[in-house]
């Protein structure tokens, strides 16, 4: 798929099949993730598969503040990925000081670098994706069993499509970019 179709196709999907998602089919994504940039290449995000039933359960009735949208979306979709970032790497110096004003800025802004390159790979071998930020990270990490020094950046549901939702409108080319 060439890159601007992948970028105007890829859609939130909130609807997912029974079809199972192949742990290979996984690894696959994950190997593509890994090309997203990041602050001095520290590399800081993983991803935590949930594929274990109970896990997801927990998640969807005590983790997502009672937002209703991403309970459903969490018990259709077969896998849940726990996008996690190691603190205290990315926008920091080798002895623990920030390296800019920014301060821990990058620690998120690679994180959200990596999860639209995971959303894209998922797209390019067929699966859907929705990213979601409405949960409780305390809750997440319990649930999961997120390791110490790792802080929740998002989650991400998987699985395959069982819907094509329309493209919510974007802004114009004026809306968005200002040349001086
Ligand atoms: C940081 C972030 C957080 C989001 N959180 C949620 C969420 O909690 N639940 C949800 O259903 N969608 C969530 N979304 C999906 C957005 O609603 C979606 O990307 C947007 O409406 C544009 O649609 P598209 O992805 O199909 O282009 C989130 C997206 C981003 C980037």
């Amino acid at each position: 798929m060439n890159a601007v179709d992948m970028l105007k196709e890829r859609r939130s999907v909130r609807k997912f099949t029974d079809q199972p998602v192949a742990e290979e089919t996984l690894k696959e994504i994950i190997e593509m993730a890994a090309f997203a940039p990041s602050w001095k290449n520290t590399q800081t995000t993983r991803y935590i598969a949930v594929y274990d039933q109970a896990i997801k359960d927990k998640i969807a009735n005590e983790c997502i503040m009672g937002f209703e949208g991403n309970k459903r979306t969490i018990d259709g979709a077969p896998v849940l990925i726990v996008e996690t970032t190691v603190d205290k790497r990315s926008g920091y110096e080798r002895d623990g000081s920030f390296s800019t004003s920014k301060e821990n800025h990058w620690q998120s802004f690679d994180a959200g670098i990596a999860c639209q390159t995971f959303c894209l790979a998922a797209h390019e071998v067929g699966l859907a994706t929705v990213i979601m930020g409405i949960f409780d990270e305390a809750k997440v990490i319990e649930a999961v069993g997120v390791p110490e020094g790792q802080s929740v950046s998002a989650l991400i549901a998987l699985g395959y499509a069982d819907e094509e939702p329309k493209m919510p409108p974007r802004k114009t080319v004026e809306d968005l970019l200002t040349i001086k």
